[in-house]
């Protein structure tokens, strides 16, 4: 397992810089180029073959790319990561690289609605089975593990319903049926959750959201914790990624060599170089995104026309103390409202004038969206309430702004809506 010295922030400025030394830039330069040369037909073929490291066709690797992922891997204390072209691309690749037609996939309820999407309507053409369970009642895990089940999906902060999974004991009861434990980091990012340390075997986020930090890209990233024994795992492509690349890097091998290679899924050399970019400034600004959204949440909760606040640094969350357990006193930047109405919650919208209405979170700038009739419009009823999407619900992605501006912005909005 790899040990990092240093310090998060550190690790984030500083991992996985390849400054370049013919001109001195002191960022990672974007490499754009679509296959990388080799002067003799014996150094491609050890290349292609392993013998050799180095780069065939940006489909599989690029240099900007590895040099996130390297950087990736060192904010999640992990033993290597992949960059996805989306966070549902990462998804899509576990799910590649760990199922066949017949497996179980044993999920939390309360997903964000793509990922459902992708779980319920795609990956059932594929005889996928993804049975969801209720993680309030850790009893209904352990009984939803069957001889099929191939790994365990949590999001480590539900979007939107903001529930909070006890994670080490979802570890502990996938590890006791030698299963690994799959966690969408998005909503908590690394410096909320150190996955490794909770025994998370493979993190992933969609680097769109806090990773960016800007809403400028779309990306996903992959890591392996290292926590996981591959060579455990029967699957015949396993066991031959265990024979060529070795025990410890199986999964990665399988998820880029098998998946990525096939389905083209890799992150863009300038998707990469964003991303990485806004991991250097990730610390500075998760504590700015948490104390804002502590503050707003507690000033609408004190608010007479508000009905509900859910987030989970609030003492009337029923997930705060498990959040207050296992991430370090930070509650993230999401919280939801609600407005006794469907009527009142669009009023409320619209009157809002810092934030943009958008279907994205995890900006500098605060984004606010209605889940119920946008990301949810064509789900069931099941998943909607699953998902903690009530029609009088508004869902804030708390942003940098300076919090006095962004409370004062709220109580003019709530202070407008009709009673
Ligand atoms: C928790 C969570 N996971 C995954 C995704 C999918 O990521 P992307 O939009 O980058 O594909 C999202 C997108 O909103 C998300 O909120």
């Amino acid at each position: 397992m790899p040990a990092h010295a240093d310090g998060f922030a550190t690790r984030a400025v500083h991992a996985g810089s390849r400054p370049d030394k013919a001109n001195g830039a002191t960022t990672t330069p974007i490499y754009a180029s679509a296959g990388f040369a080799y002067e003799t037909a014996a150094e491609l073929e050890d290349v292609f073959c392993g013998r050799t490291p180095g780069h065939i066709y940006s489909r599989i690797s690029n240099p900007t790319v590895a040099a996130y992922e390297e950087r990736l891997a060192a904010i999640e204390n992990g033993r290597g990561a992949i960059a996805t072209g989306s966070g549902m691309a990462a998804i899509a690749t576990v799910i590649m690289a760990l199922t066949r037609a017949g497996d179980r996939i044993v999920s939390n309820a309360g997903l964000f609605g793509g990922t459902r999407r992708l779980f319920s309507s795609l990956m059932s053409r594929y005889n996928l089975d993804v049975v969801y369970i209720d993680l309030d009642e850790m009893g209904s895990l352990e009984a939803a593990i069957n001889d099929r089940t191939r790994f365990v999906y949590l999001e480590a902060i539900g979007n939107p319903k903001l529930d909070v999974p006890d994670i080490p004991a979802a570890a502990a009861q996938s590890h006791a049926r030698g299963i690994p434990l799959v966690v969408d980091s998005t909503l908590t990012t690394p410096f909320l959750l150190d996955a490794a340390a909770l025994d998370v075997d493979l993190v992933l986020h969609s680097a769109t959201k806090f990773i960016s930090g800007h809403g400028n890209c779309i990306g996903g990233a992959l890591i392996d914790t290292g926590r996981f024994d591959w060579g455990t795992i029967a699957d015949p492509d396993m066991q031959h990624a265990v024979s060529k690349a070795g025990r410890e890097p199986a999964f990665l091998y399988t998820a880029r060599q098998l998946v990525v290679q096939s389905l083209g899924n890799l992150a863009s050399p300038f998707d990469a170089y964003l991303q990485s970019q806004g991991i250097e400034t990730l610390a500075l600004r998760m504590e700015r995104h948490c104390s804002n959204a502590l503050s707003l949440a507690r000033t609408l909760e004190a608010h007479s026309a508000v009905a509900a606040v859910n987030y989970p640094g609030l003492a009337s969350s029923p997930w705060h103390e498990t959040a207050k357990r296992l991430y370090r006193g930070y509650y993230g930047a999401l919280l939801t409202v609600r407005l006794g109405s469907r009527e009142r919650a669009f009023e409320f919208i619209d009157a809002l004038r810092l934030p943009k209405q958008i279907a994205n979170l995890g900006d500098c700038k605060t984004l606010v969206i209605h889940p119920e009739s946008t990301i949810y419009h064509d789900h069931s009823a099941e998943a909607r309430e699953a998902a903690g999407a009530y029609d009088d619900m508004v869902r804030v992605s708390v942003g940098i702004e300076t919090e006095a501006d962004l409370v004062a912005d709220f109580l003019q909005a709530l202070n407008r809506l009709s009673r």
